[in-house]
This record gives C-alpha cells, structure tokens and sequence, in this order.
C-alpha cells in the first residue's frame, strides 16, 4: 500500500498524532496555514460591510446569522474559527475532488475516441452553436449524461469513505458489529460489483442508457457515497461536471499528442484516485 495512502487514512484516524510525526503531511499542515489567513479574509470585512443582512444570501450569512442566534448559549460550537475551519473543508473537498474527475474525464475521452464523437455529436444536435449550456440540458442530453455517469464510476476517485465509528451493538448481513467499532465505507466495491454492473471493469457508458438510448439512474452509482453523510457537494459537484465536460467537448476536440499510441489509465493512490500524469494534445473543432 503506497506511503500517501497510508498517510492519509492515518490522517483521518488519529489526526492529533499526524500533526505532530514527521512527514509529506507537514507540508499539507503549511499549505493550511497559507489558506486560512485568505478565507479569514474574505469573512472578517470591517463591520457594516459584512453585517448580517435579512435576507442570508451564501454560507458565511447564514453562519453568521447562526453565530449572533447562539450568542449567550455556552454550548454552542457557532463561533468564527469554526466557520472559517468549515469554509476551509468546502473547499479541500470541493476543489480536488471535480478537477481529479474532469483529468479523468479528458484522459478516458482520448483512450476512447469513438465515444468522445458520440458525445460530440449529441451534442452538436442538441444545442445550438451559441447555446449557453445549464445543468437542465442534461435532460435532453441522454448519452452525454451516460458518459459522465460512467467516468465517475469508473475512476472512482475515493476508493473508500470518510470512515465511521459503530455506535451502538448492531449486525450487518449476519456479521456482528459491536459499538465502538472503526468502519471503512468500501465505494469502490459497489461501483465494481459485479453483481450489480454487467461488465464493471469495461469502461461503457451503456449501462446508463436503456435500449431506446435514455439515460437511466443506477441504483449501485455512488461516488458520492449515501446516507445521512452523503456527500454534501454532490449536486453541485454533478453541476459542475456536467457544463465543464459539455462546454469543453463541444468546443475542442481531444487526442493524443503525435507520436503517442497509447495513453496509461492506470491510477496512482493518493488522497483521491489520481491518472498518471499525461499529456494530450486540444483541437478546436
Ligand atoms: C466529483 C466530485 C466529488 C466526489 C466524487 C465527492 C465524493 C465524496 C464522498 C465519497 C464523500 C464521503 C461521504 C461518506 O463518507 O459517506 C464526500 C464527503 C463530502 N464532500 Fe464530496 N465529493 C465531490 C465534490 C464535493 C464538492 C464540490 C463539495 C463542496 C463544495 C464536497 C463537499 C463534501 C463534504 C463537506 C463532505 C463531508 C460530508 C459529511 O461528512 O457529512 N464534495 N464527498
């Protein structure tokens, strides 16, 4: 199991121990002390600039409106350095994750050119030239929707889930599972089940789509996990995928640089699934 693996998983079991051992995380540890004194920055306007307004209109009104409703009650976490620790998360969860999955994207696109065309053509029909792509376009869009469905599937960039503590005494498909015990989500064994995907390791937009070519939602898709955790960004990480993938596709066309005939979709273990580092070479069509 490679070291940034390991690191990361022990990174999130015993993160007290992680910030004081030697290691690759001291550098993560300095990269958070360069960006909390920017997201500081962005909440802490002088009075009046930054007041609460009566209509909450993104995250830091609505926390700090909570702050101001809590005020007095000695046992509420609603303070400043937790607001800007929770900003902080958005963005470590937010900004890796999709890039990671748009690398994946643009890398599977070239090892599969047949359906980066498909996709291109869907598209062309669909939209006009100068069409502003939105999220409801998806809808008339099957087999683009199919397409990304199916790159998060199958790059399935966190392998396993932010792990879980059991508790109280419970079983699970007969196993018992006593309270206090550490549990590791494993996502990537249900997006490779064989039991619930026809052909799990072949990378196929297909098993989206049903014989008349509209998109149908799986039951076993979860990249984004499930449950009362379930990711929080997940629609605005679907959003987000969706108008990047069908802007850039409609716009470029991507293959491999001269001289390459084969392009890696091996992975490298890391905080998420990473490709190898690649090269490709961007068109426009
Ligand atoms: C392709 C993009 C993304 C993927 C694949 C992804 C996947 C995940 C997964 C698997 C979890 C763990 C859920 C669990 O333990 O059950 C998670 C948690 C989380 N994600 Fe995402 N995520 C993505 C984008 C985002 C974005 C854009 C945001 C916010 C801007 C975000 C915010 C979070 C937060 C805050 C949690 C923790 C939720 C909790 O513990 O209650 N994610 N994500």
């Amino acid at each position: 199991m490679p070291m940034t693996y390991l690191l990361r998983k022990l990174f999130e079991i015993l993160p007290w121990l992680m910030h004081h051992l030697p290691g690759p995380q001291q550098k993560a540890n300095s990269c958070c002390e360069f960006v909390c004194p920017f997201i500081r920055k962005g909440d802490q306007k002088p009075q009046g600039e930054r007041g609460i307004p009566d209509e909450p209109q993104d995250f830091i009104d609505f926390y700090l409106a909570q702050i101001a409703k809590a005020k007095g009650d000695p046992a509420s976490t609603y303070d400043e350095d937790n607001m800007n620790q929770s900003i902080f998360y958005l963005f470590l969860a937010g900004t890796e994750t999709t890039t990671t999955t748009l690398r994946w994207a643009l890398l599977y696109m070239v090892a599969y050119p047949d359906i980066q065309e498909n996709v291109q053509k869907e598209l062309d029909t669909v939209l006009g030239p100068s069409q502003l792509i939105c999220y409801e376009d998806r809808k008339n869009l099957p087999y683009t929707n199919a397409v990304i469905h199916e790159i998060q599937r199958y790059c399935s960039i966190v392998l396993i889930a932010i792990p879980r503590e059991s508790g109280k005494d419970t079983t699970l498909q007969g196993f018992p599972i006593p309270k206090g015990t550490l549990i590791l989500p494993n996502l990537d064994s249900v997006l490779f089940d064989p039991e619930k995907w026809e052909s799990p390791r072949q990378f196929s937009p297909s098993c989206f789509l049903d014989k008349e070519g509209n998109f149908v939602s799986r039951e076993a898709f979860l990249p984004f996990s499930t449950g009362s955790r379930v990711c929080l960004g997940a629609q605005l990480a679907r959003s987000e995928l969706f108008i990047v993938f069908a802007n850039l596709l409609r716009a470029l066309m991507f293959t491999l640089p001269k001289g390459v005939e084969e392009i890696s979709t091996k992975l490298v273990l890391g905080s998420t699934m990473q490709p190898q580092p690649y090269k490709l070479c961007v068109v426009p069509r």
